[in-house]
């Protein structure tokens, strides 16, 4: 089973390459489910079908869905949300703020990942192909399990045993709607959710992320931001796939300007990403669109290669003991020492690069071991942890 997420800039042609991918993996005997979190409705356009919220079959072994994000919210976090605006209504907060409060940014795209995780876990499918929302909004969402997992882990516990207690007491001296204790249950199931969602996506053994770029320098500086953050998830990058390269035979003197700048960053791309392989697609003399064009296309892309295999073969993280420490590795590639952050506080060790910030809670191993070091060097952070303190007999 393998779960493949397609990301990149709006625009640089991640739907196209996603439903190619998918198109091909079916024809060559996978079982396969192409996927859009976008809202942005462009996979039904891509193949030329019609898709909905529940998947349809498109091709024998293809399936195909638009994740409607807001059906599926309604659908889990709906009696959740339910319950807390009569709070908010009780308290004369208007239906709209509530809304908003209750509705934090990302919590429709994190349903969107529990779908995939509910495929991903049915037996149904070899391989997910998700057609992701342009990266911003996707690295958002693939932090999203991180972020939550936190806060289910520290806040809902303790309201839980707050509610409980309080709740013969509040109900008796006020008419405040107090949440039921099966609202804590629903939160507590999409969190378990959302626990699912993390180990999933963080196995790089299922799943992996492949990056779609354009030779054009915006699109590159951007690609090298989203590689790092998906190195610090520790979602893993299997390939870098370069779109829209001017063809050879492409002769005409007004592209000769483009072509020698598509080179330099051509070049720019091959350094940049040298760890990861990277593979090149023309830009066609066609709108891609429609199973026969996308069929034309990944063949090309791909040739021989298996288009669900895992191209990178390594895990963006690691961990390993040599006499007694532990060296926690990882690779977030294009970072200053500058931009990045290690902190420890109490048994979590946080990892912060530009925006973003990871939470490690520290296994029982480490948690006894002080870090010695921390230390960036050619794209790969390791954090070391000494061994651990003996305790002197009385
Ligand atoms: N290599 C290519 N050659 C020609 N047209 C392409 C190529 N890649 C993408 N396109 C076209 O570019 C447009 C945008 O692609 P799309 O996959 O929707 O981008 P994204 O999902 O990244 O926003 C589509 O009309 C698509 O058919
Ligand atoms: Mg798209």
């Amino acid at each position: 089973m393998r779960v493949i997420l397609v990301t990149g800039k709006g625009g640089v042609g991640k739907t196209t390459v996603a439903a190619a991918t998918a198109v091909l993996a079916a024809d060559r005997g996978y079982r396969v489910l192409i996927s859009s979190t976008d809202p942005a409705h462009s996979l039904a356009d891509a193949l030329d079908q019609k898709l909905g919220d529940v998947e349809s079959e498109i091709l024998p072994r293809l399936w195909g869905q638009q994740i409607d994000t807001q059906s599926q919210l309604d659908r889990h976090w709906g009696s959740i949300r339910d319950q807390i605006m009569q709070v908010f209504d009780w308290g004369g907060v208007s239906g709209i703020e509530a809304e908003e409060f209750l509705v934090f940014p990302g919590m429709d795209e994190l349903f969107a990942l529990l779908e995939v995780e509910r495929h991903a876990t049915s037996g149904r499918y070899d391989a997910i192909i998700v057609d992701c929302a342009p990266t911003a909004e996707t690295l958002r969402l693939l932090s999203l399990p991180e972020v939550l997992s936190w806060y289910f882990e520290r806040v809902m516990p303790a309201e839980r045993r707050i509610m409980r207690a309080a709740r013969p007491l509040l109900t008796r001296l006020t008419d405040l709607p107090v949440p039921e204790d099966n609202v804590f249950q629903a939160a507590q199931s999409v969190f378990e959710g959302v626990e699912k969602v993390k180990a999933l996506l963080a196995n790089p053994q299922v799943t992996s992320a492949r990056l779609v770029v354009n030779p054009e320098k915006m699109v590159i500086d951007e690609a090298r931001r989203t590689f790092t953050y998906l190195g610090l998830f520790g979602y893993g990058v299997d390939g870098v796939i370069v779109n829209r390269v001017l063809p050879d035979i492409v002769s005409d003197p007004y592209f000769d300007r483009w072509r020698s700048i598509q080179k330099g960053h051509l070049e720019a791309i091959d350094s940049g990403f040298a760890d990861v392989p990277r593979l090149r697609l023309r830009l066609f003399d066609d709108e891609m669109v429609g199973i026969d064009r996308l069929r034309t296309m990944s063949e090309e892309l791909y040739g021989a290669q298996d288009p669900v295999r895992d191209f990178a073969g390594h895990s963006p993280f690691r961990v390993t003991e040599r006499g007694g420490e532990v060296t926690m590795e990882m690779k977030v590639p294009f970072v200053d020492k500058g931009e990045l952050d290690v902190f420890r506080h109490g048994s979590e060790l946080y990892l912060q690069v530009g925006p973003y910030r990871r939470s490690f809670v520290l296994p029982d191993t480490l948690r006894r071991r002080q870090v010695t070091r921390a230390k960036l060097d050619k794209g790969t952070l390791r954090v070391n942890f000494g061994p651990v303190p003996t305790r002197k007999k009385k």
